[in-house]
């Protein structure tokens, strides 16, 4: 594991971005993860930043988004697919039928989590997952649980989690219930895996996330089991380290 501590937001969005565009640059069709949130928006800002500037392109790419809210219309300003085209997917040359997100409109969840799994397993392999973390520390939407689901599958989502994303929503009436998401065997099934935390509301989450013990009760512990992750952290993250 590689943790590296940026002191600024800016330095750290820019070397995120760099970890894309180094990889696109050396295998132009590598299979992107890609993740959605607050978290990453800044490192999206860079790549199409990069693209604008002739560094990249994303022509022989393919993409993988993690997880889709369930039930909310695609045109609605928080779906994911909504999120992606905003920031990402409206401004570089990534071809449409190369970037894949769930579908969480489909009549039936479930035969579209097969579909999807069955598109990754097409693809056979993500070169570079890019991961946030939830506060109680889910990756995807793969919540704290007994168990964890190794395949894409539909999730319940927690109350926190809920309350976390009612910030993008103008009540928590309207944030989804469901999402589809990867599960974490594909996530680490990943080459490499990105990992950004920023902010001191994460601080303890992600330290015992990397340092304690590995529990499904914290999601993001499995990761700690993936032979090349490296882990980008805001001075406000890093506190515990
Ligand atoms: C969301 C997403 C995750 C994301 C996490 C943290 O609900 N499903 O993929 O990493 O929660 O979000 P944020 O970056 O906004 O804190």
């Amino acid at each position: 594991m590689n943790i590296v501590t940026f002191e600024s937001t800016e330095e750290l969005n820019e070397a995120g971005a760099g970890i894309v565009i180094s990889l696109l640059q050396t295998k132009p069709d590598a299979v992107l993860g890609l993740a959605t949130g607050g978290t990453p928006v800044g490192v999206y800002e860079h790549l199409v930043k990069a693209y604008r500037k002739g560094r990249l392109s994303f022509r022989k790419a393919t993409s993988f988004n993690l997880d889709e809210y369930v039930g909310l219309p695609q045109e609605h300003p928080e779906s994911y697919y909504s999120y992606m085209k905003q920031h990402l997917f409206d401004h570089v040359d990534l071809p449409v039928h190369q970037a894949h997100i769930p579908d969480g409109n489909a009549e039936n969840p479930e035969e579209e989590c097969r579909r999807y799994e069955a598109k990754l397993a097409e693809a056979k392999q993500i070169d570079l997952q890019i991961l946030g973390l939830g506060h109680n520390g889910h990756i995807g939407f793969n919540e704290p649980d007994h168990t964890l689901v190794s395949g894409t599958h539909v999730v319940e989502l927690k109350e926190e989690t809920r309350k976390a994303n009612a910030r993008f929503f103008d009540s928590m009436d309207e944030v989804p219930t469901h999402a589809i998401t990867m599960g974490v065997g594909m996530i680490l099934k990943a080459k490499t895996i990105l990992l950004i935390v920023r902010g001191e509301d994460k601080a303890d989450v992600v330290h015992r996330a990397l340092t304690g013990p590995i529990r499904t009760e914290l999601p993001a512990s499995l990761l700690q089991t993936h032979p090349n992750l490296v882990v980008m952290l805001d001075q406000a993250a890093a506190k515990h380290f």
